[in-house]
C-alpha cells in the first residue's frame, strides 16, 4: 500500500506515508516480517500455528494478516470440504483438472513438463484462492506395495530431484507455496501413523533424502510436510534431527514446516523439535463446550501455558511466527501474484501432453503399435480399467474433474466412423464410484461370472482385428491408495488369467497397465505388446488413444524397476518390510536397480527403460580428459541418432560407477539424463559435465559427502540395463 492520503483537519489533503511497515511490500520482506511480529500478542503468535479448519490457519485479523488456506493434492486441486469435516461442501464451482499422477510426470524424465506441471496446478490453486499446495510427493520407491507409490516420483534420488524442482518454481510462481511431502521415510502405508524407521545413515544420505533437498536448495520450497512415521523414535512432525539440525540448520530452510493430518502427538516435541503449523490433529473437531478443539491442538492452549509458566522459549515461538509470516507474505499478502485459471484450455492441453509423454511402451513386438485404422477396422477394448474412473479415490490426492476422459472414450473419439470399436468387460474389479462423497457417478455393476466374462471377451477377440486390454490397479484400498499397502504384485481380480485367454484368440493384442506401481505380467512371453499408462488425470483417455493411434510416439522412461517376483525386489528380498513397531531397510543403499545390478537380478523391466515407434543409436561416448582433479570437470559427449522412420525422442541416460571405493557401492548410479527429440536421420551430441560432486558418496564413519581418489566408470544407455557406450577415467 503506497503513501495514505489522510484527512488531518481542514481539509488539509497533505498525504503523510504511515502505512505500517508489515503492509509496504516496497519494503524488504524479513524487515517486513519484524515489524508484524513486532505487533503481535503471544497469543495471536501462538494462533499462527495451529489449524483452525480442516485446511485453513489463523491470521492476524487485528493486523489485517490473512489465513493460510491449505489444499491437497499433488495431482490438482482437492473438492471443498466442510469447515471441520472431511465431508464434501458440495460446493459447485470447485471441479478441476486433474493432471496425471506424479509417477507419470517422473517417467517423462523431462523438466520442462515438470515446469509446466507445477504452473498449470498452481495456476488452478492461486484461482481456488489456496495459499499452499500439499504437495509434491517424492518419497523413493523402496518396493512396489507401498500403497501411495503413484503419488511419488519414482527409486532413484537424482531423478527425483531434477524432477521436483522445476515443479516447485512452477507452482510458486503463482504465490502457491508448495509443501513437499512426506519429510521424512514414508516409504510404506502399512503402520505409517507409527512404524519407527530404521535405516543407516548412507542410505538415509544417498538415498531418502536428496529430493528433499534439493526441492529446499533448488526449488526453494516455502513449505515441507512432517511424515507420520517415526524416525530414531520420534514422530517426523517433530523430529529434532530431521527437522532442526538436517532441514533448518543444514540446508538453511526458511519455510514453514507444517504436520500432516493427526501427526502431532506432543506439545513439548512440537515446540522445541520444529514443527511450525500444527493440522488435523485428531479432534473431533468442532467441540460444545468452553473452546473448540482446535483450542485443544498441541500447539494452541496446551503451548500457549508453556509458554506462560516460562516452560517453553519465547524466541522458538517467534521463530515459528516469523516462518508462518514469511509464507503469508509470500502467498495470500503477495499483492505481485497473478490470478491464476481453472479448466482452461492450457490445462487440459498440459495434462495430456504429459501423460502421452511419461507413457512407456514397455514392448512392442512386432510392431503390433501403434495400431493403424487402415487394418484394423475392428478394435476389441477389453478391461474394467477401459471404463473405470481413476481421479476419484486413492486417498487424499483423490479429485473432482470437470471432466475425465477414460481410455475407452479416447479410444472411440480418436478412430473416425468407418471402425468399430468393441468393448468387453473382461472382468469386474471394484465396482465402487466414490470416495469422501465424491461420486463418479459410473454404474460398473456386472453380474456375469468371471467365466462368461471371459468367455465373452474371447469371443469377440476373435473377431477382431486388434485387442486392447485395459486393466492394472486402481485407486481402492489395497491397491494404489493411501493408508494400506498392496498385498501381491500380481494383477487384482483375475485379469491375468483374461489376459491368457486373449492371447490365446488373438495374437494382435496389447496390454495397456493403469497403475502407479510394478505389477508381475506371468503372460509377458505370450503379449506382443504393453504400455504402462499410469494414472493420467483428466485426459487419460485421450492421451492413451494418442499413443495407440501413433498420434504421440511414447517416449517415456520407467521411473522404478519392475521385478520379474515380489522376492527380486530388495526391501522383501533383505527384509525388512512392512516390520513390526519398527521396519528396518537392511538393503540400504541397495534400493531398486542398485539392487538389480549388485545383485545381477534380471528385472522384468528395468529403470530407465521405456521403447519409442522409431529406434534410436547411441554412439561412443567421448571424454575430454581421462583424469578429474578437485574442482575440475569431465566433459562427456556422445551422438544419438534417430535411426527409424519416424520422429521420436530418446532419453540419453549416464550413470557412473565407482570401480575402487573403500565402503560398498552400487555397481552404477544415475548422475545425468538429456532428453533429445530426433527427426529421422538426425544426429544430435548430448555432452555431460561430470564433477567430483557426482562421483561422492556419504561417508557415515566421517559424516560428509566424500570422493575417493581411483577409477569411476561413465556408462551411457538408453536404460539402466541398457548400456551402449561406458568410459573409464580417474579421480586424482
Ligand atoms: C493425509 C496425507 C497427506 C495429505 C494430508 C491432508 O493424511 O498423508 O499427504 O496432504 O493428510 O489431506
Amino acid at each position: 500500500m503506497g503513501a495514505v492520503a489522510i484527512l488531518c483537519g481542514a481539509g488539509c489533503r497533505e498525504s503523510h506515508d504511515d502505512t505500517p511497515i508489515y503492509l509496504d511490500k516496497s519494503q524488504p520482506m524479513e524487515k517486513r516480517v519484524e515489524d508484524a511480529l513486532s505487533r503481535m500478542t503471544l497469543e495471536e503468535k501462538v494462533a499462527l500455528l495451529h489449524a483452525q479448519s480442516k485446511f485453513s490457519s489463523a491470521g492476524v485479523p487485528r493486523l489485517g494478516i490473512p489465513e493460510v488456506w491449505c489444499t491437497d493434492g499433488p495431482h490438482g486441486i482437492r473438492p471443498e470440504v466442510l469447515w471441520d469435516e472431511w465431508d464434501q461442501a458440495k460446493w459447485t464451482n470447485d471441479s478441476c483438472t486433474a493432471f496425471p499422477a506424479l509417477t507419470c510426470l517422473a517417467a517423462t524424465w523431462n523438466p520442462g513438463l515438470s515446469d509446466l506441471y507445477g504452473q498449470s496446478i498452481g495456476e488452478e490453486a492461486r484461482y481456488r484462492e489456496k495459499d499452499v499446495l500439499l504437495g509434491p510427493g517424492v518419497n523413493i520407491y523402496r518396493l512396489p506395495l507401498n500403497g501411495r507409490n503413484f503419488e511419488y516420483m519414482g527409486e532413484d534420488p537424482y531423478l527425483a530431484s531434477r524432477m521436483v524442482v522445476p515443479y516447485i518454481h512452477g507452482v510458486q510462481r503463482n504465490g502457491v507455496a508448495a509443501c513437499v511431502k512426506h519429510f521424512a521415510l514414508n516409504n510404506q502405508e502399512t503402520r505409517r501413523n507409527s512404524v519407527n524407521v530404521v535405516v543407516d545413515d548412507r542410505a538415509l544420505y544417498e538415498i531418502y533424502l536428496p529430493a528433499f533437498k534439493a526441492a529446499v536448495q533448488e526449488g526453494g520450497a516455502w513449505a515441507v510436510m512432517g511424515s507420520y512415521n517415526r524416525y530414531k523414535g520420534e514422530h517426523c512432525c517433530h523430529n529434532s534431527y530431521l527437522l532442526n539440525d538436517i532441514l533448518k540448520r543444514d540446508w538453511g530452510f526458511d519455510g514453514v514446516v507444517i504436520s500432516d493430518w493427526g501427526g502431532v502427538h506432543d506439545t513439548r516435541q512440537a515446540a522445541a523439535n520444529g514443527l511450525d503449523m500444527e493440522f488435523g490433529t485428531w479432534t473431533d473437531g468442532l467441540r460444545d463446550g468452553a473452546s473448540n478443539a482446535y483450542d485443544n491442538y498441541y500447539l494452541a492452549q496446551p503451548y500457549l501455558k508453556l509458554l506462560r509458566e516460562g516452560k517453553a522459549d519465547m524466541a522458538t515461538l517467534d521463530d515459528k511466527a516469523r516462518r508462518v509470516l514469511r509464507l503469508i507474505f509470500r502467498t495470500a499478502m503477495n499483492t505481485d501474484k497473478p490470478f491464476g485459471s481453472l479448466n482452461s484450455p492450457e490445462h487440459i492441453a498440459a495434462a495430456r501432453r504429459i501423460a502421452g509423454e511419461g507413457m512407456v511402451l514397455l514392448k512392442n513386438d512386432g510392431d503390433v503399435l501403434p495400431l493403424d485404422t487402415e487394418k484394423c477396422r475392428t478394435i476389441l477394448v477389453v478391461g474394467e480399467n477401459a471404463i473405470k474412473m481413476m481421479t476419484v479415490g486413492g486417498g487424499s490426492s483423490s479429485l473432482k474433474v470437470r471432466h475425465e476422459y477414460t481410455p475407452l472414450e479416447g479410444i472411440e473419439a480418436a478412430v473416425g466412423d468407418d471402425v468399430k470399436v468393441v468393448y468387453e468387460r473382461g472382468y469386474v474389479g471394484d465396482v465402487t464410484g466414490s470416495y469422501n462423497g465424491v461420486e463418479t457417478g459410473q454404474d460398473l455393476a456386472d453380474n456375469r461370472s468371471e467365466k462368461r466374462l471371459i468367455a465373452d471377451a474371447v469371443a469377440a477377440a476373435r473377431k477382431a482385428d486388434a485387442v486392447i486390454f485395459v486393466g492394472g490397479l486402481n485407486k481402492s484400498g489395497h491397491q494404489d491408495c493411501e493408508g494400506a499397502d498392496r498385498k501381491q504384485l500380481g494383477l487384482p481380480y483375475g485379469q491375468d488369467k483374461v489376459i491368457e485367454a486373449l492371447a490365446e484368440a488373438n495374437p494382435n493384442l496389447a496390454v495397456v497397465i493403469v497403475s502407479g506401481n510394478a505389477v508381475a505380467m506371468p503372460w509377458i512371453d505370450r503379449v506382443p505388446a504393453v504400455v504402462e499408462a499410469w494414472y493420467s488425470g483428466s485426459e487419460a483417455g485421450n492421451a492413451l488413444a494418442d499413443v495407440i493411434f501413433g498420434k504421440v510416439n511414447p517416449s517415456g522412461k520407467l521411473p522404478f524397476t519392475f521385478p520379474v517376483r515380489l522376492e527380486d525386489n530388495a526391501a522383501i528380498a533383505m527384509g525388512e518390510y512392512p516390520g513390526g513397531a519398527s521396519v528396518e531397510y537392511r538393503e540400504g543403499i541397495f534400493v531398486g536397480y542398485r539392487w538389480h545390478d549388485t545383485r545381477h537380478i534380471e528385472p522384468l523391466f528395468a529403470f530407465g527403460h521405456g521403447l519409442s515407434y522409431t529406434t534410436f543409436e547411441i554412439g561412443n561416448a567421448r571424454i575430454d580428459r581421462t583424469t578429474l582433479t578437485d574442482g575440475g570437470t569431465i566433459r562427456l559427449s556422445v551422438e544419438v541418432t534417430n535411426t527409424g522412420k519416424r520422429a521420436g525422442a530418446e532419453v540419453v541416460q549416464l550413470y557412473i560407477g565407482d570401480d575402487s571405493s573403500s565402503l560398498p557401492r552400487p555397481v552404477k548410479e544415475l548422475k545425468g539424463f538429456e532428453k533429445v527429440a530426433l527427426n529421422p536421420g538426425e544426429t544430435r551430441t548430448v555432452t555431460f559435465d561430470i564433477t567430483p560432486e557426482a562421483l561422492q558418496f556419504y561417508d557415515d564413519t566421517r559424516g560428509q559427502w566424500v570422493a575417493e581418489k581411483g577409477t569411476f566408470t561413465a556408462y551411457v544407455g538408453a536404460a539402466s540395463d541398457d548400456i551402449r557406450a561406458s568410459v573409464g577415467f580417474d579421480l586424482e
